[in-house]
C-alpha cells in the first residue's frame, strides 16, 4: 500500500529546518499552525509543527490522519534523560508510551486509559525497527560531520547512542525535584517529554502506525531549561533532519511511497 507520511515535531525550530528539506513545498492551513507538504526522498510528507504538549499532539496527529490522509506517523523531538546512563545528545526510540499524569485511581490503576483499558501504548514494530536502524547509521556515520567540533565541545556531544525503551509522557517540563519521583515509579523507563503518548493514543484509535524518536536534550535536572534551550536553538533541528534524512532514504520500507499530489485545504 502507499501513502503519505506525518512528521511531527512539538518545536518551531525543528520543524521548520525539516520542513525545508521537502521538494516542491506546498503550505496547508491546519489548526493554524505550520504545516508543509512536499516530498523527501520521495516520499510525500507532511510536516507538522504541533505545538507542546498532549493536546496538540492529539489535536495533530487527528488532522493529519483526517485532513491529510496520513498512514503513518512519526514524532521526533527532543527527552530529558529518567535513565542515569542516557548523555545529552543520545537518541532514544519509543518501543511504549506512558501517560505518567494519567491517574484515576481508585477507579483504575495509574496510568490507565479508561475507555482503552491500556496502561501504555506500544509503537509500530517496523517503524521503530527502521527509526531505530536510521538512527543506528547516524551514530556511526553521519555523526562525525554533523556537528563542528565547537558544537561537539561545547554541548558534551559524543557518539550517541541508541535506546530502545518506554519513553513516558505528560503535561509537564520535569526539572529537579519531578525526576526522583518518575525514576522511582518508572525504572525501566528511559526518558520524558510531552507529546507521545498522546499521538500514541490518537494513532491507536485510528489504526495508524506510529513510531517516536528523541534526542536527549537535558537530564530532567535542575539545569534542564538551560540544557533544553541550548539545545533547541542550535543541535535539534539537525539531529531531527539528519535522523528523517536517513530514515527516509535508507531505511523506510518502499511501502511508503507515492506520487505527490497535493492535499488538504490551501492558504
Ligand atoms: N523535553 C525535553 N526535555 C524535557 C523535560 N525535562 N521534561 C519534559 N519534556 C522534555
Amino acid at each position: 500500500m502507499m501513502m503519505k507520511i506525518g512528521l511531527m515535531c512539538p518545536m518551531k525550530e525543528e520543524a521548520e529546518f525539516i520542513a525545508k528539506q521537502l521538494e516542491r513545498p506546498h503550505r496547508l492551513k491546519l489548526l493554524g499552525t505550520q504545516v508543509q507538504e512536499g516530498m523527501w526522498h520521495n516520499f510525500h510528507c507532511i510536516v507538522m509543527q504541533s505545538g507542546l504538549g498532549k493536546v496538540a499532539a492529539a489535536a495533530g496527529t487527528q488532522a493529519l490522519i483526517d485532513t491529510c490522509q496520513v498512514g503513518a506517523v512519526f514524532v521526533v523531538g527532543l527527552a530529558g534523560a529518567l535513565d542515569p546512563a542516557l548523555r545529552i545528545g543520545d537518541i532514544v526510540i519509543a518501543d511504549e508510551l506512558i501517560q505518567h499524569d494519567l491517574d484515576v485511581r481508585p477507579l483504575f490503576d495509574y496510568t490507565v486509559i479508561p475507555d482503552l483499558g491500556l496502561k501504555s501504548i506500544e509503537t509500530d514494530r517496523s517503524l521503530r525497527q527502521a527509526a531505530f536502524s536510521a538512527a543506528e547509521e547516524l551514530a556511526k556515520k553521519r555523526f562525525p560531520t554533523l556537528f563542528s567540533e565547537e558544537v561537539k565541545t561545547r554541548f558534551g556531544l559524543l557518539i550517541p547512542q541508541v535506546k530502545v525503551g518506554p519513553v513516558l509522557t505528560g503535561d509537564q517540563f520535569v526539572s529537579g525535584d519531578g525526576t526522583g519521583r518518575l525514576r522511582q515509579l518508572f525504572p525501566k523507563a528511559l526518558c520524558v517529554e510531552m507529546e507521545g503518548a498522546a499521538a500514541a493514543q490518537v494513532c491507536l484509535m485510528n489504526s495508524v502506525p506510529l513510531a517516536v524518536l528523541r534526542v536527549i536534550s537535558d537530564r530532567a535536572d535542575h539545569k534542564a531549561q538551560f540544557d533544553f534551550t541550548g539545545f533547541l536553538n542550535e543541535v535539534a533541528g539537525k539531529y531531527g533532519f539528519a535522523l528523517l534524512d536517513l530514515l527516509l532514504s535508507r531505511h523506510l520500507s518502499e511501502d511508503f511511497r507515492e506520487d505527490y499530489r497535493p492535499s488538504g485545504r490551501q492558504r
